[in-house]
């Protein structure tokens, strides 16, 4: 007799695999794992859950706008950066195994200390709202965040960003979408709100290899070094498009799905770059590398440099592997 057909046709829909479970099939691949990270993804992923709630509402509830403070580089903070850094330092400091938590809205690291089962204990370093000053128009913003493992008694000693285990962001925008990288490639989930679940919907993200648009603020461009300002000559006479939302996570994440450079240069204003090292450059370097992209200072990858302070910046250039060797190259010139 011939084989009945399948009950339920198969249409090519997503694979309803939820970021949970994804997670926890990864920690099955680690022997000796003990579940500790992915209680800690559980915590960013409700935490932005929260985060994106907060969002859809936010010019109905009194949460847009400026919450009177200036954080410890002199930023003016927005509600909702407090909101959200709150939230994230609640959701984390309540699980085993978070020992440090190091935040963009925090002068210092926190000492959380709580030793999992087995031992693990982690860092994890985070934005809790990048691109805030998005918030007023409604535009994209996103939370980046960094992990890692910490040795016995280890605390606050900061290591070089290829020690990161994992690394990822959410962008809050049209949809709610969360990056993951574990170390073991690039993996993409759509927050389906009426489930409330992070469904997986691209494994193994790739960058192009090459790309048409760049990302840069260009109203800094007669203060860059002079081989940024002949790569973004260049890329004009080749025809390039350019793109800039200003919130790093929704312009990393279109140079991850397209292809294409992002930038942030040394600027008069900023000599060593806007963006910092421990909780924006280092996770974004992260995932790009993991999707075969390049992330790099200007002559030195962003994952080797051996950072000195929670809050220090550095230049980012970041993307399709071969604009960022050729721009890398105008810059030894
Ligand atoms: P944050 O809102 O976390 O302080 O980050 C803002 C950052 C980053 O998201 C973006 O790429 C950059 O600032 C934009 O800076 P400019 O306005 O100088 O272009
Ligand atoms: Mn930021
Ligand atoms: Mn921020």
């Amino acid at each position: 007799m011939a084989n009945p057909a399948p009950v339920v046709p198969l249409l090519g829909q997503p694979s309803f695999i939820t970021l949970q479970s994804h997670v926890l099939v990864e920690e099955r691949r680690h022997p000796g794992a003990t579940g500790t990270l992915s209680w800690i993804i559980s915590a960013l992923s409700i935490a932005s859950k929260t985060i994106a709630a907060k969002l859809k509402t936010a010019g109905i509830e009194d949460v847009l706008g400026e919450f009177g403070t200036d954080n410890v580089q002199g930023e003016r903070q927005q509600k909702l950066d407090v909101i959200a850094n709150h939230l994230l330092i609640q959701l984390l400091r309540s699980r085993e195994g978070v020992a440090v938590i190091g935040s963009e809205e925090n002068d210092e690291l926190l000492l959380v200390d709580a030793a999992a089962a087995g031992g693990r204990r982690y860092a994890v370093l985070f934005d809790p709202l990048d691109g805030s000053s998005n918030l007023d128009v409604g535009g994209g913003v996103g939370t980046i965040f960094s992990i890692f493992a910490l040795g016995d008694g280890e605390s606050g000693t900061l290591q070089p960003g290829r020690q990161q285990i994992a690394a990822g962001y959410v962008l809050y925008g049209s949809s709610t979408i969360f990056v993951l990288t574990t170390g073991n490639g690039v993996h993409m989930f759509v927050l389906d709100p009426a489930v409330g679940a992070f469904i997986r919907v691209a494994e193994h993200l790739r960058i192009p290899a090459r790309g048409k648009t760049y990302s840069v603020n260009e109203a800094n461009l007669d203060s860059f070094p002079a081989g940024y300002q002949r790569f973004l000559g260049q890329c004009r006479e080749r025809g390039y498009s350019s793109r800039y939302a200003g919130a790093m996570v929704v312009d990393v994440h279109r140079v991850l799905i397209k292809g294409g450079v992002f930038l942030y240069p040394p600027t008069a204003k900023a000599p060593q770059g806007k963006l910092r090292l421990m909780y924006e450059a280092n996770p974004m370097a992260m995932l790009i590398e993991q999707a075969g992209g390049a992330a790099s200072i200007g002559g030195q990858p962003i994952l080797d440099v051996a950072p000195e302070e929670l809050h220090q910046r550095v230049p980012v250039i970041l993307g399709s592997r071969d604009e960022v060797a050729e721009l890398e190259a105008m810059l030894k010139d």
